[in-house]
């Protein structure tokens, strides 16, 4: 067994109030019960030393102890410095899973924590952002020998492991988790949707309604926290860089300009592109006072955060998670949590019934990599379909909704060319 020295947490003693928000959240992950149950009986990770970096939330926790019912023997560290969650932290301690997670640890202690995550010499990797996947291929490649395979939780771990993969240095097969139908249709669009409006809410109190929100990339997280902001009565403004999202952004009924533009107008911004320096100087010096800015983009490089500090003369802490930069011209801008994903660093990021399904993915992709060790090459794979379905089904049935099926008839008809006119 995992030794239990093996952890960092901030503190122990809360954990009694982290199990039960963990069980709250279970009531709402009715896929994933279903997995851990039967991972009780079958045991498809019996003995697999299992290192995961995600966001230590409710959620999360709920995973884990569904791969540790599986037999797995895991380990977790954070996939952000700001999301950990201290108490589900404790909790998962106190049941037996070693956690290396500090809310507001700082970089340094956030690589430390991935290297003790990574010291319990992985045979699978989970991983949100692919931190740990590029530590194990930079700084501990000795233990990459060890490793059958892994999956990855976002849009920008994605992107990290394919450009990884394409340079011909990726060392073991990978699930793209996040390209799922069952991952990306609905936790990147209604959960990130959601929450960072959560978030933005519980760190501001702002009334939504008249606002003029400016949200700059319209992907799956972009068009969900579009559709929120304008079902509170907020006037949405998209920027975008692809011109086939532009055009779907325009046809959802939200405005479209340049980021130039819109930078004069906005009282809210918020950056969710998986891009870098999306908002930088040239935007800031155009904005009115007062004006918001939030990211819920993986990294805390889509504002030019630097950039902010060097047009600044001072900067306060006004509020939890909300800092005044009071700049040379005296106007203010108010970056939220230090420009780190906001639905996590000031909510409590997805709710769990989507989580449900990202998750259901994770633990079956899981098992399916242990099935298929040694059979699949180092590179990035889509989830299996099957899983995708299955995700689906058992989803729907949980609640409580059915559909039809196809009769021999149609399944003819929709795979046929001979019948027209
Ligand atoms: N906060 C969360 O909990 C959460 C959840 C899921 C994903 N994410 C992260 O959110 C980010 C977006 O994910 P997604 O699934 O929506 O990705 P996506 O690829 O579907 O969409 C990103 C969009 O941003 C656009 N874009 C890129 N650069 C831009 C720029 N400079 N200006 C304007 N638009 C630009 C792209 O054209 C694209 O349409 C990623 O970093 C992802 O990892 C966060």
């Amino acid at each position: 067994m995992v030794s239990l020295k093996n952890y960092d947490i901030k503190d122990p003693s809360l954990a009694s109030a982290g199990k039960q928000r963990i069980e709250w959240a279970y009531r709402e992950m009715p896929v994933v019960k279903l997995l851990r149950e039967r991972f009780a009986v079958e045991k498809p990770l019996k003995g697999v030393w299992v290192s995961a970096c995600l966001h230590v939330t409710t959620e999360t926790a709920n995973l884990a102890l569904t791969l540790k019912e599986g037999g797995a023997n895991l380990v977790l560290c954070a996939s952000n410095p700001l999301s950990t969650q201290d108490d589900v932290a404790a909790a998962l301690v106190e049941y037996g899973i070693p956690v290396n997670a500090i809310k507001g640890e700082d970089e340094a202690t956030y690589y430390k924590h991935i290297n003790t995550a990574l010291d319990n010499k992985p045979q699978l990797t989970v991983d949100d952002g692919a931190d740990l996947v590029t530590t194990l291929h930079t700084k501990r490649r000795d233990l990459i020998g060890n490793v059958i395979g892994g999956t990855e939780e976002t849009t920008t771990g994605v992107i990290r492991l394919r450009s990884l993969s394409n340079a011909g240095k990726l060392r073991y097969p990978l699930i793209a988790v996040n390209d799922a139908q069952t991952k990306y249709l609905f936790d990147n669009r209604y959960g990130t949707g959601q929450s960072t409006i959560d978030g933005i809410t519980r760190a501001t109190n702002i009334l939504w309604a008249g606002k003029k929100v400016v949200i700059c990339g319209y992907g799956w997280c972009g068009r969900g926290i579009a559709l929120r902001a304008r079902g509170l009565g907020a006037h949405v403004i998209i920027t975008e860089v692809e011109p086939v999202r532009a055009l779907e952004a325009v046809m959802d009924g939200n405005q479209v300009m340049a980021l130039a533009d819109a930078s004069r107008v906005g009282d809210i911004f918020i950056t969710v592109s998986g891009d870098k320096n999306v908002i930088g100087k040239a935007h800031f010096k155009l904005m009115k006072d007062g004006a918001i800015l939030a990211n819920s983009g993986h990294f805390n490089v889509e504002i030019d955060i630097p950039a902010l500090e060097s047009l600044a003369k001072s900067k306060r802490q006004i509020r939890p998670f909300v800092d005044e930069y009071t700049l040379k011209d005296g106007r203010h801008l108010y970056l939220l949590g230090e420009g780190r994903l906001i639905n996590l660093a000031a909510a409590e990021g997805h709710p769990a019934s989507v989580m449900d399904m990202s998750f259901a993915n994770q633990a079956l992709c899981l098992e399916y990599m242990v099935k298929k060790r040694g059979s699949l090459e180092p590179r990035v794979y889509p989830v299996p379909d099957e899983i995708d379905k299955q995700v689906a089904r058992l989803k729907l049935q949980s609640m409580g909704i059915e559909i039809d099926t196809l009769t021999p008839e149609q399944r003819k008809y929709l795979t046929s060319w001979e019948e027209g006119t």
